[in-house]
This record gives C-alpha cells, sequence and structure tokens, in this order.
C-alpha cells in the first residue's frame, strides 16, 4: 500500500472490489439492525447496484487507488429526490464511505468527499446527504468532524423476531 493514494472514477472492472469492501463495511456493521439482515443474494444485488452507479450519468463511484493498482477505499454517491413539498428538490446523496483499515487516518476520507462534492457541483446540488448509523461512534464522529449536521433520527421497533444472518469468517 502507497503513502499517496489516488483517486479516480471506478470502473466495471472494479467491481469484485468493490462488493469485497462492501463485504468488509457490512461486517463491521453486522449488529446494526439496519445492516444485520442481509438476504442471501445481498452480495449479488449490491453488485448490479454498484454497476448501475458506475454506469448511469445520476451516479458515481470513487475509488482509492494505491501504486500497486489495488485499492484502498470508496465512496458511492447518486442524486436523490427530495419529498414533493420540501427544498431542494434534489439533493447528492452519500453512500458507503469507506478506507481500509490500514489506510486510515491519513485523510483519505476527506479527498473521497472532495470528490463528491466536486460531482454534486456539477448537479446543481444544493446540498449532500449522508446517514450514519446510530451505533456508529467513528462515523458520527467523523461526519460532526466534516461539517455533516444531523438533521433526522431514524427508529425502529420491531414486531415479531427476526431472523438473523451471521456472517462467516
Ligand atoms: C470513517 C472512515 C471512512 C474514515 O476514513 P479516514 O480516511 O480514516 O478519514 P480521514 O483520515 O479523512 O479523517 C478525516 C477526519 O475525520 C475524523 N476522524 C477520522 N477517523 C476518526 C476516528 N476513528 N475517530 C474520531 N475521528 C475520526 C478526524 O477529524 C479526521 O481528521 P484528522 O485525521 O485530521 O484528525 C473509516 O474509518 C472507515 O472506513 N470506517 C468504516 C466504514 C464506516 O464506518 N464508514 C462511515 C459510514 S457513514
Amino acid at each position: 500500500m502507497s503513502q499517496e493514494a489516488t483517486i479516480r472514477p471506478a470502473t466495471e472492472a472494479d467491481v469484485d472490489e468493490l462488493v469485497a469492501m462492501w463485504a468488509q463495511y457490512m461486517r463491521a456493521h453486522a449488529l446494526n439492525p439496519a445492516y444485520r439482515m442481509l438476504r442471501a443474494d445481498a452480495l449479488e444485488t449490491r453488485r448490479r447496484i454498484f454497476q448501475r452507479r458506475i454506469e448511469e450519468a445520476t451516479g458515481a463511484v470513487f475509488v482509492l487507488e494505491d501504486e500497486d493498482g489495488g485499492l484502498d477505499g470508496m465512496i458511492v454517491c447518486f442524486v436523490e429526490e427530495n419529498e414533493p413539498y420540501f427544498d431542494p428538490p434534489r439533493y447528492v446523496r452519500i453512500q458507503t464511505p469507506f478506507v481500509r483499515r490500514e489506510a486510515r487516518r491519513r485523510g483519505y476520507l476527506n479527498r473521497l468527499l472532495q470528490k463528491t462534492f466536486e460531482w454534486a457541483a456539477e448537479w446543481e446540488a444544493a446540498e449532500v446527504r449522508l446517514y450514519t448509523g446510530a451505533d456508529n461512534l467513528v462515523a458520527n464522529a467523523v461526519a460532526d468532524e466534516l461539517g455533516f449536521e444531523a438533521i433526522e433520527v431514524v427508529r425502529r421497533r420491531p414486531l415479531e423476531n427476526e431472523p438473523m444472518m451471521h456472517w462467516e469468517d
């Protein structure tokens, strides 16, 4: 892994690594009720969504590439419509910001975010939005630090026993 990774748009050739990073991301958040009930075909479905974000103009995926050509991180963004009675009419949603453990605290997330801000500006978006797990202390600390204001809290109340998918290492 290099000291200075470069950031570039993802291509179809990156999809295997994107899915692998997403699986790590999901493992790290496996206790969160929103993320723990993964369907059996979750990886395949997520693969198709990565492909769609790469192909469609309304979405983008940026990756951190190290000198060896491996990926150290990723971020996904896409245009999302707001409720029809609220302004702004649309914003750019940021999803799955991830930096491999060995590459953290080098400012890479900050650089990935700058890329998404530039991309959002091309869409003349007034704001970006990012969801953070309520139990993800690091993500919430990072989001505060990087100027993301918390505007909603999503709460859930289970109505029946839920099956849990356990990741196998
Ligand atoms: C969150 C994550 C993407 C941060 O990536 P990173 O490249 O290490 O972040 P950066 O180096 O750009 O840090 C930017 C700032 O965020 C804050 N920050 C980063 N990691 C932090 C931590 N563990 N605790 C508290 N603040 C932190 C700091 O203010 C940091 O600036 P500094 O290093 O100058 O103090 C990374 O820890 C990660 O991939 N975590 C697992 C996936 C995840 O939870 N993603 C967020 C989902 S919303």
